[in-house]
């Protein structure tokens, strides 16, 4: 395997970055995963747009034109032998001695991309549903950032994980939920309304999530972008999650509780088939 490491092409088993790297020592930098789906990356325009506002949100430089990302990106892609599978993208403020403030403007940013075959749990996981389970949403005041700085994140995932689940289902203290720890959270209500909390600082604006809504809206289904609590999730007819691996992936439990009738809704399977009719 192949890393692309600020400016050069390495193999994977080299690919380092310096100890006093901003990403390392501050998680001060952002990332993006990017699906590649037979050879051909999905919704590139989309992550690339979202990268560069996480940078400039951070006041971090674009490390290079979106076109030479794009070139970047299509090498690891090629040189990694991908078919269907990632890339990852990291940008951070660069290297500079540990301290606090930012170091001098003409410190470059350190980029790294890496790319690998496999992408998401597959057909088989969608066609039974997945479980998740409820966690306070103890991260910070600006999840629609997509830093490096995913500690609750992890550890809500290991949690859920360890009760065999396959997400964590994320709740802000007034009881509405926020997202997942790596994907967006949405529900169906049973007049057949999809639901999924509008975008704001509270959530990372999923380019899936975009996605969809746009397919659901051309299929002709009703869409509210609003908050649901928890119980009214529990409730739901059907609920679902989405990301850049798991597309739109049905849940069939939350906690103790079956959604519907303990199989994937039929609104759900239906979206998540024309999302694979778009990626073809
Ligand atoms: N996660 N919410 C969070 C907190 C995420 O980390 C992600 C993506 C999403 C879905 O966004 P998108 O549809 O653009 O993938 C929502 C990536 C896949 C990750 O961290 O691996």
């Amino acid at each position: 395997r192949i890393a692309y490491v600020n400016g050069r092409y390495v193999p994977h088993s080299q690919a380092m970055v310096h100890v006093e790297d901003r990403g390392y020592q501050f998680s001060d930098g952002i990332y993006e995963v990017t699906g590649v789906y037979k050879g051909r990356p999905i919704d590139a325009e989309g992550h690339w747009e979202r990268l560069e506002r996480s940078l400039r949100e951070l006041s971090i430089a674009m490390p290079m034109s979106r076109r030479a990302l794009d070139f970047v990106a299509s090498q690891v892609v090629r040189r990694n032998r991908v078919v269907t599978g990632i890339v990852y993208i990291q940008v951070t403020r660069g290297v500079w001695p540990r301290n606090h403030p930012f170091p001098p403007k003409v410190t470059p940013p350190a980029l790294v991309m890496t790319a690998r075959n496999g992408l998401g749990p597959g057909q088989a996981v969608a066609e039974r549903g997945v479980s998740v389970y409820s966690q306070p949403d103890i991260r910070w005041g600006r999840r629609d950032i997509k830093t490096v700085s995913l500690l609750p994140n992890v550890l809500a995932k290991e949690k859920a994980h360890h009760e065999g689940g396959f997400e964590a289902l994320l709740v802000a203290s007034d009881g509405t939920v926020t997202e997942c720890a790596s994907s967006n959270a949405w529900i169906i209500t049973r007049d057949g309304v999809l639901v999924t909390r509008a975008l704001s600082n509270d959530i990372l604006p999923g380019i899936t999530r975009a996605r969809l809504r746009e397919l659901a809206l051309g299929m002709g289904m009703q869409i509210e972008e609003r908050s649901f609590t928890l119980d009214e999730a529990k409730a739901a007819r059907e609920v679902f999650i989405s990301s850049t691996g798991s597309f739109a992936l049905p849940v069939v439990r939350i906690d103790e509780t079956v959604i519907g009738n303990g199989v994937p809704g039929t609104l759900t399977l239906g979206l998540r088939a024309r999302y694979l009719e778009f990626l073809e």
